[in-house]
């Protein structure tokens, strides 16, 4: 998969490098390139927002800017990703679906966001998802496209040491409408507080019972809107 992020603050995206992504990348799974928006502003200032028509606080960002950056990233199988609190939700099931995806282009937008124009004339083009990671608003789409990347990454062939654990996840698999079951290791008792006997007793059809049993019940405590649909 090749993904191309586009954004103000390049250095900014560095985590992407560390850890599982950083191996899938240096494997060559994944082929990742960060651009300076500003590479693609024409003025001595290297302009990219400006005052918003129709008025209100802040600034937008320039979509002439914008689509210069686009036009030189993208490919024919290029699918453009902006996030932005105003997006559809980003859940596992469109996470399952970008992993599909050959290339991945990623808008980061500051301020009051990208003029739409830029968007309209992309979709034009090629599929645009605007997506949201959560009800909250961050300062840009930057953490917003380091969990877009980290959630669709991990689901490549390969990139996960093992691949069962995507299955496993809460919101995935056997569990889609259930939070996962609580986790434990060594030692058998941390500071007074015992493994549940269940988990070192070898009955694994009891095993699986007992984490079924907590997963409704952390389910229903914590997310109960996953079980009203
Ligand atoms: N940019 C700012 N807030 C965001 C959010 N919640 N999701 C995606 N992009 C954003």
């Amino acid at each position: 998969m090749r993904l191309d992020v586009i954004t103000i603050f390049p250095a900014y995206l560095a985590p992407l490098r560390e850890s599982l992504l950083g191996k899938a990348i240096a494997d060559g799974r994944v082929d990742l390139a960060v651009h300076d928006l500003r590479d693609w502003a024409t003025d001595r200032h290297r302009t990219v927002d400006d005052a918003p028509y129709g008025g209100g606080p802040g600034m937008v960002m320039k979509p002439d800017v914008w689509g210069r950056a686009l036009d030189a990233v993208a490919q024919p199988s290029s699918t453009l990703v902006v996030p932005t609190p105003a997006g559809r939700r980003f859940t596992q099931p469109v996470a399952a679906e970008l992993a599909g995806c050959a290339h991945l282009v990623f808008a980061c937008g500051r301020y009051e966001g990208i003029d739409q124009r830029f968007v309209q004339d992309a979709a034009s083009r090629m599929p645009v998802r605007e997506l949201s990671i959560g009800d909250y608003v961050l300062a840009g789409g930057e953490v917003a496209t380091m969990v877009i990347v980290e959630a669709v990454t991990r689901l490549l062939p390969g990139v996960l040491g093992n691949p069962e654990s995507a299955v496993q996840d809460s919101f995935a698999g056997d569990l889609a409408d259930l939070v996962e079951a609580p986790s434990y290791t060594r030692p058998p008792v941390y500071r007074g507080l015992p493994v549940p006997a269940v988990l070192t007793s070898g009955d694994h059809a009891a095993v699986a019972a007992w984490r079924a049993e907590q997963s409704r019940r952390r389910t229903t405590e914590n997310r109960p809107d996953l079980l009203i649909q």
